[in-house]
Parts: structure tokens; C-alpha cells; sequence
């Protein structure tokens, strides 16, 4: 049986994991599976091309959008809920990373714009996201339930924040990053106590900050393993974990 078509809002989209991340959502699991409809916001002003064997018109591309911007986020996200009043998930891959300052010290500037981006436009993102679905719940409470009979919580949407190996294992000279991503992983068990409760879950996915040599396993996730995590935690599968990090260097950290 046709499974529902998902809805997905996406920043950085346009390049990088980002990316990889949307070729992946839009890369059919079953035949029976219709294309999920992805927004996809980001500073850039040109979309992506993606390859031709995609189809592409559930996608709805929202360039020179700033995530750290709270006002152009609002307007987005009246948007994107006037045409898609359901929304399943969020992924915030939007991020920067300044090149490493060694044996000095990062300037405020640098600290500031690291941190307005990474840590602001996640916040920024993730609680207009919110405040939609909870709003959303609460006038649909007593309306459908996706664990009705299981006594459990029901399942609204699920955050995938991307952080970094370098919140718990920072590189030199990268400060400010590392710092900031520090604060995604906490920004996101801190988002999952409060709204897995309400059915939302919340992770993240912190790809490699070793070089190849270094990774564990010898070399670092390419973006679409990254990007496969990103659809698990996403998707159906996981539908029980929240609150987690989970690692994609080819290592772990315990
Ligand atoms: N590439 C890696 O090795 C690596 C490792 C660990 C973590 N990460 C994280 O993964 C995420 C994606 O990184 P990437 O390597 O794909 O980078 P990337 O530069 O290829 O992609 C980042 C995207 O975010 C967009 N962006 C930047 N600032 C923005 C803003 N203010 N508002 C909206 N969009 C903005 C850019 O235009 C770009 O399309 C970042 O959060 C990064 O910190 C990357």
C-alpha cells in the first residue's frame, strides 16, 4: 500500500552534506513511495543542479535565505506551512568553518559570526519549526494518532541537527567551531527532553573532524553515508531514538 507523501524543511541544501542529504531524501526507497516535498533554504542564491534520474518537483528551493534571520525565517515558515500544512521533519545543515587560526587567538568577529550561524540559525530554525508543529498538535489534539493502541506518544516530527566530531574532540586553531558545535549537541538534548515528551525527536549527526589517516576506521564518512544516517534518524526507522549524537567519522566517542 502507498505509504503518505513526508514533508521535509532543509537548510544548506544547496551544497555539501546538504546536498547529499537532499539527493538522498529524494532517492526513491519503493516504488510505491511518492517523492517526499522538500523546502530547501540557504544563503546561496543558485540552486543546486541535481541529477536528471531525480525527480524534482516536489522540491521548493528559498535561496539568499538567511538562517540567522529570524524575521526571514518567520515569513518562510508561514510560507512553507500555507502550502504544506504537515510537516514531518527538519534538517539543519546550514554551518560555516572558518580555516584554523594556529598559535593565535580567534578574533570576536570570527567568534561571533561561527556562532551566529552554527548555534543562532540552528535556534532560529529549529523554533520556528516548533512552534508550527506543537501549535499544530495542540489544535489537532485528540485529532489522529500515529501510536494509538500503544500507549505510546504521539509521533509529530523529528529534528536532525548536523554538529561535528569537533564539539567533543576539537581540532586545532578551531575554537569558535568547536565550540559552537559543542552547543548543537547541546541544543539538541536539551530540545529532545523538552519535545520528545510531545512527539518530537530530536539528534544529531556529527560527521568527521579527523583527517583520513586518523579516522578510526581509516577514513571519513563521504556525504551520502552521512546522508543515510541523516534519512534513518529522519525517516521511519528510528522512530524511537531521541536524544542521541551519533557519529560518522568511522568512529565512535563514549
Ligand atoms: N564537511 C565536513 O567535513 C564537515 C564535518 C563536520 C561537520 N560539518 C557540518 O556539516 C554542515 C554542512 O557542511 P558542508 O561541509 O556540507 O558545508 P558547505 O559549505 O558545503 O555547505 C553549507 C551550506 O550552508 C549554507 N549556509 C552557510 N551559511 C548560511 C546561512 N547563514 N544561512 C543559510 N545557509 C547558509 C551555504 O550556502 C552552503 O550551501 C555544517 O553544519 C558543517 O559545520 C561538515
Amino acid at each position: 500500500m502507498p505509504s503518505e507523501s513526508k514533508t521535509y524543511v532543509l537548510t544548506g541544501g544547496f551544497s555539501g552534506i546538504g546536498l547529499a542529504i537532499l539527493t538522498h531524501l529524494l532517492t526513491p526507497k519503493h516504488p510505491d513511495t511518492p517523492p517526499p516535498t522538500i523546502h530547501v533554504l540557504d544563503l546561496a542564491s543558485t540552486p543546486p543542479t541535481l541529477p536528471a534520474t531525480l525527480s524534482t518537483s516536489t522540491i521548493h528551493f528559498y535561496p539568499s535565505t538567511n538562517v540567522t534571520s529570524r524575521a526571514g525565517i518567520s515569513a518562510i515558515f508561514d510560507r512553507i506551512f500555507s502550502q504544506s500544512p504537515q510537516i514531518d521533519g527538519l534538517i539543519n545543515s546550514a554551518g560555516i568553518c572558518p580555516p584554523p587560526t594556529i598559535g593565535g587567538i580567534e578574533s570576536d568577529e570570527l567568534f561571533d559570526r561561527v556562532l551566529d550561524v552554527n548555534l543562532r540559525g540552528t535556534w532560529i530554525v529549529g523554533t520556528e519549526f516548533l512552534k508550527h508543529v506543537l501549535n499544530k498538535d495542540a489544535a489537532a489534539a485528540g485529532g489522529k494518532t500515529e501510536a494509538a493502541g500503544r500507549g505510546g506518544v504521539h509521533a509529530r516530527a523529528a529534528i536532525v541537527n548536523i554538529a561535528s566530531t569537533a564539539a567533543i574532540s576539537p581540532p586545532p586553531g578551531m575554537v569558535a567551531y568547536a565550540t559552537s558545535k559543542y552547543a548543537v549537541l547541546g541544543l539538541t538534548k536539551a530540545w529532545a527532553k523538552e519535545y520528545t515528551p510531545r512527539g518530537v525527536r530530536v539528534n544529531c549527526v556529527a560527521p568527521g573532524g579527523h583527517t583520513d589517516a586518523s579516522a578510526p576506521m581509516g577514513r571519513l564518512a563521504a556525504p551520502e553515508e552521512i546522508a543515510s544516517v541523516v534519512g534513518f534518524l529522519l525517516e521511519g526507522g528510528a522512530g524511537f531514538v531521541s536524544g542521541q549524537m551519533v557519529v560518522v567519522d568511522g568512529g565512535y566517542y563514549l
